[in-house]
C-alpha cells in the first residue's frame, strides 16, 4: 500500500542535501549510467558542482586509475540489476585521492523494469589509511 507523503519535496531535498555522504541517481543510457541528480554532499565530497558533471557517467571520478577489483564487482551487479557495495579509489576535482565506499541500489517501477540506480558515496579514507598503516606495522615488526 502506498503511504501518503508527510513531507514536501522541498523538505525532502533539504534532508538529502544535509547528508555528509554523496547521494546520486543515475539512469541507464546505452552502456552507461548517467547522473541525473547529485546532492550537495556529493558536491562537497568531490569538489565538482552538479552543473559540471550531470549527464556524465560517474567513472570520471576514477581518473586514469581504472585497474581496480571493485569495478568488476560493480559491473556484474549493475548488469544483473543487483545492489552492491565496494570501496574504490576516487579523485576529487583538485586531484586528491579519497577512498569511496560506494553503495549502489537498483530502483524498479511497478512493471518491474529497472529504471534508476541510487548511489551513496561515503568517504572512508581515514579507515582505509589506518588499516594500511596497521598492515605496514605488522609487516615491519612481524606478526605472531
Ligand atoms: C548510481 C551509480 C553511482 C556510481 N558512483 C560512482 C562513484 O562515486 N565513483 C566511481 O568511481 N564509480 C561510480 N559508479 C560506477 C561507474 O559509473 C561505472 O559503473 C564503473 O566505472 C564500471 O563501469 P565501466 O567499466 O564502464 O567504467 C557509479 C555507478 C552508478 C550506477
Amino acid at each position: 500500500m502506498k503511504r501518503p507523503s508527510l513531507i514536501s519535496p522541498e523538505l525532502l531535498e533539504r534532508i538529502v542535501d544535509a547528508s555528509e555522504d554523496g547521494i546520486v541517481v543515475a539512469e541507464q543510457e546505452g552502456d552507461e549510467n548517467i547522473l541525473i541528480y547529485v546532492n550537495q554532499g556529493f558536491e562537497r565530497l568531490t569538489g565538482y558542482s552538479a552543473d559540471e558533471i550531470l549527464y556524465q557517467d560517474c567513472r570520471f571520478l576514477q581518473n586514469e586509475d581504472r585497474d581496480q577489483p571493485g569495478l568488476d564487482a560493480i559491473r556484474k551487479s549493475l548488469a544483473a540489476g543487483l545492489p552492491c557495495r565496494e570501496v574504490l579509489r576516487n579523485y576529487r576535482k583538485d586531484g586528491t585521492l579519497f577512498y569511496n565506499e560506494l553503495s549502489i541500489t537498483p530502483v524498479f517501477d511497478e512493471q518491474d523494469n529497472l529504471t534508476y540506480f541510487i548511489g551513496v558515496q561515503k568517504d572512508v579514507t581515514e579507515r582505509v589509511e589506518a588499516q594500511q598503516e596497521l598492515e605496514r606495522l605488522k609487516r615491519e615488526h612481524g606478526s605472531a
